[in-house]
Formats: C-alpha cells, sequence, structure tokens
C-alpha cells in the first residue's frame, strides 16, 4: 500500500489526446496488471502498465486527473503504487491482440512479452479515426477506423471477423470499450479460441478491500482485471458500472 515517487523520464505524444509516460521506477508487474497512480492535492486513479522495467503508462485525456497527467514534463514526478490483480496469462503458440482507444496499451507490453517468449502475435488497434489511433505493437499490427480515415473501415471486431477467416488463433487477448471486449469474446468462443479480457471498474482501494470495483459478484482489482470466458454469464458485463458513488449506471 506504500506510495513510492515516480520522477517522468520520458513523456511522449501518441496521438492528440494520448500520452505515455516513462518513469524513473523499476516494477516485478506483468502485463494487464495496474498501478494506483496519486497526484497529491488532486485524486489517485488506476492505469494499466504499458511496461514495468521501467514502469510505463499511457493516459487518454478525458477528465480532469488524466488532463493533468498528461501534461506531466520530464522530470516532474507522481505517486505510485502496485502493482496490482492478476495480469494476462501467455498461452498457446500463436495468438491475437484486440485493443480499442488506450486499451491498446497494455497489449503492446503483452506483444514484447510474447517477442520474448517466442509466441507469434498479430495485434489489432482500432480507434474512431485516425488521429486516435495508437502507435503499432511489437508485432504486426493491424489497424482499423470507425469512419475508414485509416486501415480497415469499421471496428476492430470487423478487422477480426476478417482475419478470422483466413487464420486461426490459440488464444485472442482484449482490452477496450466493454461492449467491444463483449464482442470479441462471443467471435473468441464461436472460433473454438481462448479468451482473456481487461475489465475496468471504478476503482478505490484496489486491494479487494471497499468493494467499489464489483461486477456481479467479482471484483475487478481484486478477482481481475484479467477475465475469460466467464464474463459472458456474468449479469454486469457490457451492462452495468458503478460511478464514484457506487451508484449502478447503465454502460
Ligand atoms: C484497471 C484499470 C486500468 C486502467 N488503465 C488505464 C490506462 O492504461 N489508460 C487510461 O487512460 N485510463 C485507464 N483507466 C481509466 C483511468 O483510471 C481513469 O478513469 C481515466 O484516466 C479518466 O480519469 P479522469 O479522472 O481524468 O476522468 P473523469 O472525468 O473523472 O472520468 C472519466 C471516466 O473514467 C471513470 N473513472 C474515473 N475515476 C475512476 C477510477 N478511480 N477508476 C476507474 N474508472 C474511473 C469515470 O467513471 C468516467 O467514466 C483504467 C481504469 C482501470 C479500472
Ligand atoms: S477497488 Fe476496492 S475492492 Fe476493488
Amino acid at each position: 500500500m506504500m506510495h513510492i515517487p515516480a520522477r517522468v523520464v520520458r513523456a511522449e505524444r501518441e496521438n492528440e489526446r494520448v500520452v505515455s509516460l516513462t518513469f524513473d521506477v523499476k516494477l516485478n508487474g506483468a502485463p494487464g496488471q495496474f498501478i494506483m497512480v496519486w497526484l497529491p492535492g488532486f485524486d489517485e486513479k488506476p492505469y494499466s502498465l504499458a511496461g514495468a522495467s521501467p514502469l510505463k503508462i499511457t493516459v487518454g485525456a478525458r477528465g480532469s486527473f488524466s488532463t493533468k497527467l498528461c501534461s506531466l514534463k520530464k522530470g516532474e514526478r507522481a505517486w505510485v503504487r502496485g502493482p496490482y490483480g492478476r495480469g494476462f496469462e501467455l498461452l498457446g503458440k500463436k495468438i491475437l491482440l484486440v485493443g480499442g482507444g488506450y486499451g491498446f496499451a497494455p497489449l503492446r507490453f503483452l506483444a514484447a512479452e510474447a517477442k520474448k517468449r517466442g509466441i507469434h502475435a498479430v495485434a489489432i488497434c482500432g480507434a474512431r479515426t485516425k488521429s486516435l489511433l495508437l502507435k503499432p505493437a511489437a508485432c504486426k499490427t493491424i489497424f482499423s477506423t470507425d469512419d475508414g480515415s485509416f486501415g480497415i473501415k469499421g471496428s476492430a471486431i470487423v478487422a477480426m471477423e476478417e482475419l478470422f477467416k483466413k487464420e486461426r488463433f490459440d488464444v485472442v487477448y482484449a482490452c477496450g470499450p466493454e461492449k467491444m471486449m463483449e464482442a470479441v469474446a462471443r467471435l473468441a468462443k464461436k472460433h473454438r479460441a481462448g479468451c482473456q479480457l481487461l475489465l475496468e471498474r471504478y476503482i478505490k482501494c484496489a486491494i479487494g478491500v471497499c468493494g467499489h470495483c464489483a461486477c456481479g459478484d467479482k471484483l475487478v482489482c481484486f478477482d481481475g482485471p484479467r477475465f475469460g470466458y466467464e464474463m459472458l454469464a456474468n449479469p454486469e458485463f457490457g451492462k452495468i458500472w458503478r460511478d464514484k458513488a457506487g451508484r449502478k449506471v447503465q454502460l
């Protein structure tokens, strides 16, 4: 639970909304795990590991906290604790990584680990438009945009359907909007591939105590954030989210 200081050594703009920050800290963490980032006087929020040694996170500017985080410059400091949660398990000989928005960042970390272990990976990076795409992973990367401004026209699911017509994969790994991950899981199941999904819920304690991150009977911070097909039977997956006050809201 102890925070450690982390100084920015590199701030790299990925696109008009997303920045990757590398810190002078080395963690023993795996792709799919997350850390809590604290900016004193602002707030503390969870971010997936985009790299562990050195620590790297990829942040999309949305509200005030993430916008402040994105504005950190080389030499400036945040405080971090973690890593937390169950990360991805690298299985199989040939894997497919499907990411939407900043959700592609932990998959790039996974692609780098797969390369080290000699596992063949193909990645799909999806976004609404070209200016919101992230940089490619350390493997063949197929891009898709909803408006057709770059790569395949349509969602990451359209790209995944195209790919499955030609190739088979042992396991599909996904991170991005929950509706997208639901479709990924159904498609992977249809093609008899394994499936690992990285879920998000409102995280406060990150250690399985407060219950704020519940998705049905699962705690995302403690039981996840990596889940498998069992999520398709979870009544809240793809449907319900809890807001800051713990109230249920429709996704
Ligand atoms: C396990 C996990 C990993 C994440 N990894 C990344 C990442 O790699 N990159 C990235 O840009 N974002 C990531 N997020 C989302 C991130 O924690 C923030 O929610 C996001 O940066 C917006 O924060 P904000 O305060 O600027 O925006 P706000 O305007 O306050 O919120 C925007 C949205 O973020 C949600 N949110 C706000 N606070 C939290 C919180 N404490 N926990 C979960 N969701 C919250 C809100 O419900 C809202 O839907 C992750 C979330 C989780 C749960
Ligand atoms: S955030 Fe407190 S139990 Fe998960």
